[in-house]
């Protein structure tokens, strides 16, 4: 016995230590913690976090208060010897109505507020001047973000004027994913067949800045690559960007130069045949990437867009991120010789 009391006395301190770094492990910088729920820097997910706040705090309550009762009976009524066992009683009214009541109390007060939050977030703007609209399809395993009423489309980072609320309208093109970016606002399921609704707003001090999100729903093989970008515009930078995804672009590129190899390359290998480039290819199945060079990630956000990475993808896209293209599930690999994948980089350069 006091050898075990021993043992358990020297695990005390490293175990205190393990205990605090994995709640501490929550506190982390921006850009250590660049998904952390608890740090939130927009005015809906500053309302969820005061409701999670409290709620955490009953739940802190609720779980000392069990599990000091379950360590109290462990020890009291433990066997002491071979024929030992504690009292045996049936039943006692009083305690049971109170472990009744008191659950019932608490999850009371916990749903008042809940609903009180939802009416809250259901209360911004979902039309009007100040209310910016956005098509977000959720497709293994990259997002779609679509601007109806200026026409632009684009992929996996989601580019927002500071102040005015998107309304984002979310569907799924496949199977069921949730759009979540933690720093700004909720998360929502995009599922198929259905539009759901939710909204995003953002204050003064968020404009320049860029938060990341993900698919936190569990939708396939690349399910973890499937991450988003949100880009928060100044209003001066918000129409810039704008102006350049609206522009079209002449594809009457050089025959004999890369970029014009590349142009026709992305047509003979199929690659059009997915990828919409407007006003020269029209596929459907993979990014519209009209302006590809104004992004700064691809492949669901997961990679740099620089030159290193791509020529990486084009060598062997499924290698970069699991996909089953066998079952028209992400890009191919194309077996595109060193010279084909530089043409087709210079072509794709041209896509500012
Ligand atoms: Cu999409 Cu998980």
């Amino acid at each position: 016995m006091t050898q075990l009391l021993g043992r358990i006395r020297r695990l005390g301190l490293p175990g205190a230590i393990l205990l605090a770094g994995v709640a501490l492990s929550a506190c982390g910088k921006n850009t250590v913690q660049p998904q952390n729920v608890l740090d939130p820097k927009a005015p809906i997910a500053r309302d969820l976090d005061r409701l999670w706040d409290p709620v955490f705090a009953i739940a802190v309550v609720v779980f000392v208060i069990v599990e000091v009762l379950v360590v109290m009976v462990a020890i009291r009524f433990r066997r002491r010897g071979d024929d030992d066992s504690p009292k045996q009683i049936h039943g006692n009214t009083a305690m049971e109505f109170g472990w009744t009541a008191a659950p019932a109390l608490i999850l009371a007060v916990v749903g008042f507020f809940t609903v009180i939050n939802i009416g809250k977030l259901d209360a911004y703007p979902k039309a009007g001047p100040d209310v910016m609209r956005v098509n977000v399809t959720g497709h293994q395993w990259w997002w779609e973000f679509d601007y109806p009423e200026t026409g632009v489309v684009t992929a996996n980072e989601l580019h927002i004027p500071v102040g005015k609320t998107i309304d984002v309208r979310l569907a799924s093109a496949d199977v069921i994913h949730s759009f979540w970016p933690p720093k700004l606002a909720g998360k929502l399921d995009a599922v198929p067949g259905r539009l759901n609704h939710m909204q995003i707003k953002t204050d003064a001090v968020d404009a320049g800045q860029t938060f990341w999100g993900q698919c936190a729903e569990y939708c396939g093989l690349s399910h973890a690559n499937m991450r988003l970008k949100v880009v928060v515009h100044t209003p001066a930078s918000y129409a810039a960007w704008e102006e350049n995804q609206t522009a079209s672009a002449s594809y009457a590129l050089p025959a004999d130069t890369e970029a014009g190899n590349g142009a026709a390359l992305f047509r003979s290998k199929g690659c059009g045949g997915c990828h919409t480039i407007n006003g020269y290819t029209a596929g459907k199945v993979g990014p519209n990437l009209t302006h590809f060079m104004s992004r700064e990630v691809f492949a669901g956000a997961i990679f740099p867009n620089d030159v290193e990475s791509l020529r990486a993808w084009l060598r062997d896209p499924p290698k970069m991120k699991p996909m089953m293209p066998n079952n028209g599930l992400g890009m191919p690999n194309l077996n595109l010789a060193e010279t084909e994948i530089s043409d087709l980089i210079a072509f794709l350069q041209t896509l500012k």
